[in-house]
């Protein structure tokens, strides 16, 4: 039986503010995926929402209150996202699922069929960190890996605290009282990883990696198993 990688990438990587770092990160993220699956590994990619998302919720914060719509705008920026890359995968022939699934079975059963499969959110309630850890959970991946824009797991909020200190390996327990497992976030509000997706993660005794998927390199060390610069965090 073939490997299988499950990796959530954050929205904010497609959209980086220079659109030279776009093309390039693009590019080697082709490059990476063409290796993998000439190495016969399968991989999920679920993708956030990012900018879609948030411009959309934010369009109608002050009109919708009901949270569960908010949520729908978001998923359908994820699903956005998720097609982008999809397209920028099928353009060089990868073996990418032709359809972006809507839950995880249908991902699980995609990814027996096809090498690649990308998908954004799934229904209401918490951020696509959570559906990548279902997903990898489902399909018994060795981890999942949280591919997104800051290098590290911190001791705190590093935007708001000059002290913050990187943290390189820290078990779940010690990732749910950082991001506050217990508290739901706000649609369009964002953690370092999804408070639901540490505790279905604690339930599923599956280990997660957080790294900068700005650097590709990072992620790819972390696909083959190596020392990874980034997080590891233990069931
Ligand atoms: P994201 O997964 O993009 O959240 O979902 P994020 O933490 O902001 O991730 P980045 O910044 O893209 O990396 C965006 C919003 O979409 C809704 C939620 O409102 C979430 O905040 N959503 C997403 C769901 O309700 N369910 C899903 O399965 C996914």
């Amino acid at each position: 039986m073939s490997i299988i990688h499950v990796v959530a990438l954050g929205g904010s990587l497609l959209r980086p503010e220079e659109a030279a770092d776009r093309t390039m990160w693009m590019g080697q993220l082709r490059q990476l995926m063409v290796h993998l699956e000439g190495n016969g590994r399968r991989i999920g990619l679920v993708v956030g929402g990012g900018l879609p998302a948030r411009e959309g919720i934010l369009l109608v914060k002050e009109t919708v209150s009901d949270r569960k719509k908010l949520d729908e705008i978001g998923i359908a920026g994820t699903r956005l996202n998720a097609t982008v890359l999809q397209q920028v995968l099928l353009d060089i022939g990868c073996d990418v699922a032709p359809t972006v699934p809507h839950t995880i079975e249908e991902a699980r059963v995609l990814l027996e069929r096809h090498h690649i499969v990308v998908m954004g959110g799934t229904v209401p309630g918490h951020t696509t960190d959570t559906v990548a850890v279902k997903l990898a959970a489902a399909v018994h991946a060795r981890h999942c890996i949280i591919a997104t824009n800051v290098p590290h797991v911190y001791t705190k909020d590093p935007r708001h605290h000059d002290d913050a200190e990187a943290l390189t390996e820290i078990t779940l327990e010690e990732l749910g009282a950082i991001v506050g497992v217990g508290t739901p976030l706000e649609p369009g509000a964002s953690t370092v990883v999804d408070p639901i997706a540490v505790e279905v993660a604690m339930e599923a005794g599956l280990d997660l990696a957080v790294l900068d998927g700005r650097e590709l390199r990072r992620l790819d060390d972390a696909l083959e198993g190596n020392l990874f610069d980034g997080t590891i965090i233990k069931a």
